[in-house]
């Protein structure tokens, strides 16, 4: 499980560091439209890191039951700590794995949430995974994403590719990420059973949150 012992050091201090290099904005882009999505009964929640998403599902939908898959064992008990500061502890399961040995049984969750974890793994990494990923969720259900993007703006990109590559950099020493540059999620996602429902993008046009319907698989006659 390569980037364990990263996410770890850096579990206690992710809020300082991410206020520092973002102020509000990437916790806002979190939540942007997190209003928006329907009611759920069943959650996945994927490499939610320090519990502040996870804290905000427990509040928006007071029935449902999460699952939260993440390997690092200290950003899961910060996780177990904002649940239980509400209250949610009896309705949240923790799973503490490498989400590419992760395999939900098909069609369990109404909601997968992933917030800023996409940009984890290599582009073929996500080609196989988020399939098997995607899979968890029944067809009519929703997917929420999150995640850093680049701007079509040429002068948007001024600012955001110095942002984006130091960030990376920061993230390859700290946790061993392979990448070197923001995968294109467009053409992998293009390729999955899902419809956007709705999108909003902020600071720059470097942060996008998404909602999709999944989209029942159409089988080849
Ligand atoms: C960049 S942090 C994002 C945290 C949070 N979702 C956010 O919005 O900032 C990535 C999170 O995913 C977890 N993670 C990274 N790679 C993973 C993997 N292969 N399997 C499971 N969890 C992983 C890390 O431990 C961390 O909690």
């Amino acid at each position: 499980m390569v980037g364990v012992n990263g996410y770890d050091r850096i579990a206690r201090f992710y809020r300082v560091m991410e206020w520092a290099a973002f102020g509000p904005h990437l916790n806002r882009s979190r939540v942007a439209i997190l209003s928006d999505l329907p009611a759920v009964s069943r959650v996945l929640v994927l490499g939610d890191g320090d519990g502040r998403l996870l804290q905000r599902l427990c509040l928006e939908h007071p029935d449902a039951t999460i699952v939260s898959v993440d390997q690092s064992p200290k950003m899961l008990e910060l996780q177990r700590r904002r649940v239980k500061a509400i209250g949610g502890e009896d309705r949240a399961e923790w799973i503490q794995c490498d989400a590419i040995d992760f395999s939900p049984e098909p069609g369990r969750f109404d909601l997968l949430v992933t917030a800023y974890f996409l940009d984890c793994f290599t582009e073929s990494q996500l080609e196989t995974n988020l399939t098997k990923w995607l899979a968890g969720v029944r067809d009519g259900g929703c997917w929420y994403v999150v995640e850093f993007t680049r701007p079509a703006s040429k002068l948007q990109r001024v600012v955001a590719d110095p942002i984006l590559w130091m960030m990376h950099a920061f993230f390859r020493w700290q946790t061993g990420l392979p990448n070197r540059s923001l995968v294109d999620l467009n053409p992998i996602l293009g390729r999955l059973p899902i419809r956007m429902v709705k999108r909003q993008t902020r600071f720059c046009g470097m942060m996008t949150s998404r909602i999709y319907a999944k989209m029942p698989l159409t089988s080849s006659p």
